[in-house]
């Protein structure tokens, strides 16, 4: 089924207000949400709405929590999310870190227990719309606890997302996002949804061996993701564990926290005019893109991409044809709208824009693949 994005926002927004969260609050997390399913991370988008319901009726996740500053001075700033909504806290602890940043020239800000931080590349975007370089390195504390450290078969860490934004000038700014795993755990659960499977490299099941099959890695006992290029994968990980985790005081991967969901965040933000003029960065960028751009391509009439731009494409696409949703994906909201005895604004003939038939879903350096049961999802 296909859905157009102001009217999952409205949905979106009208559930978590019957949850608890005051209108601005509920819009927030809402729009966020479906800005994930906009630039395509499906898996950090509206397939969410059940859990965080949940999560705020059993009090994992609070809501309307205001953020805590723990310690601070002009350039850093501790600050704790109070385990309240991510989307909610982690905006007012970057625009905290944009405004330092614009004083200062830079700021670092560490935030500790932050509800489900989303698509991370929503931070170095805000950034860039202030003009502002940024990195950000996320971890989740416990019941992320999903990824084998090289050479390993346990789960040890959690997808450890590393993202940082570049603006450009006039052009889209650069957003690398990436976890720091072969695949994120949405994504796993999407192929579920999807009764697809995981391509070769990115799991193994609870005796090591490799493995496509989601169902392996939610079997009892568990498999595990794994890290994204061996060793030097596995040590990135490491790296963002105790910067996200340990130096945030959020907490690294601990079995103990695995009852609820808490994202650490350590966010670099610099503003670039204090290191130059205008005129020397941009051109020196537009002018390593182009370089860049210009390598032959492995397949013929193939295309470089920069980190950032099959999202700018995709919510292009998606803003002008709509949302499309996995038809458990919409059963399962539709499942938290009734707990929640909202009858109002998802009649179906209300929000549908066509009907979903047999897809060809886009993953990023994947093929267009089809829809139906048994085959690949690459992310
Ligand atoms: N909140 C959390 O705890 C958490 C945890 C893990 C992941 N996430 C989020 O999950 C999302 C998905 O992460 P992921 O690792 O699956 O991302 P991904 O593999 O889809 O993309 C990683 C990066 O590669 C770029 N890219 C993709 N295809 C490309 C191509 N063909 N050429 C050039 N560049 C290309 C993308 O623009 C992106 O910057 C991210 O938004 C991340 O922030 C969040």
């Amino acid at each position: 089924m296909k859905f157009q994005h102001d009217h999952l926002i409205s949905l979106a927004a009208e559930i978590f207000a019957a949850a608890g969260c005051q209108p601005d609050e509920a819009h927030r997390v809402g729009r966020r949400l479906v800005e994930a399913n906009l630039v395509g991370h499906d898996s950090h988008g509206v397939i969410r709405i059940p859990s965080y319901v949940e999560w705020l009726r059993n009090g994992k996740v609070l809501a309307n929590q205001p953020i805590r500053i723990v310690s601070e001075n002009d350039v850093i700033a501790v600050v704790d999310g109070q385990f309240g909504l991510g989307q909610s806290v982690g905006e007012t602890a970057i625009q905290l870190g944009i405004n330092k940043a614009a004083q200062q020239g830079v700021s670092v800000i560490a935030l500790r227990n932050a509800g489900h931080l989303g698509r991370i590349g929503d931070w170095a975007e805000m950034a860039a719309e202030a003009g502002m370089i940024s990195l950000h390195f996320v971890n989740t504390s416990g019941a992320g606890m999903l990824v084998a450290p090289f050479g390993g078969i346990d789960r040890r860490l959690s997808a450890n997302p590393f993202t940082a934004g570049v603006p450009a000038g006039e052009g889209k700014p650069i957003i690398l996002d990436m976890s720091a795993c072969t695949v994120a755990e949405g994504k796993i659960r999407l192929a579920l949804n999807q009764g697809k499977m995981v391509s070769d490299g990115c799991l193994i099941d609870s005796e090591g061996n490799p493995t496509n099959d989601p169902r392996h890695f939610y079997g009892d006992p568990p498999g595990a993701i794994l890290p994204i290029s061996g060793h030097k994968g596995s040590g990135l990980s490491l790296i963002i564990e105790l910067l996200a985790g340990a130096l945030t005081g959020s907490s690294c991967t601990n079995p103990e926290n695995a009852w609820r969901v808490a994202n650490g965040m350590l966010s670099i933000i610099i503003d670039r005019s204090f290191f130059g003029s205008a005129n020397e960065f941009f051109p020196e960028m537009e002018r390593f893109v182009t370089f860049v751009k210009s390598s032959r391509t492995v397949i013929d009439n193939g295309e470089i991409l920069m980190p950032g731009e099959l999202e700018q494409r995709t919510r292009a696409r998606r803003l002008e044809s709509g949302i499309e949703l996995d038809e458990i994906t919409w059963k399962q909201i539709c499942e938290t709208c009734q707990l929640l005895d909202i009858k109002h604004g998802f009649a179906e003939a209300d929000l549908t824009v066509q009907t979903f038939q047999d897809s060809q879903i886009t993953m990023p350096g994947c093929e267009p693949i089809s829809g139906k049961s048994g085959s690949r999802i690459h992310e």
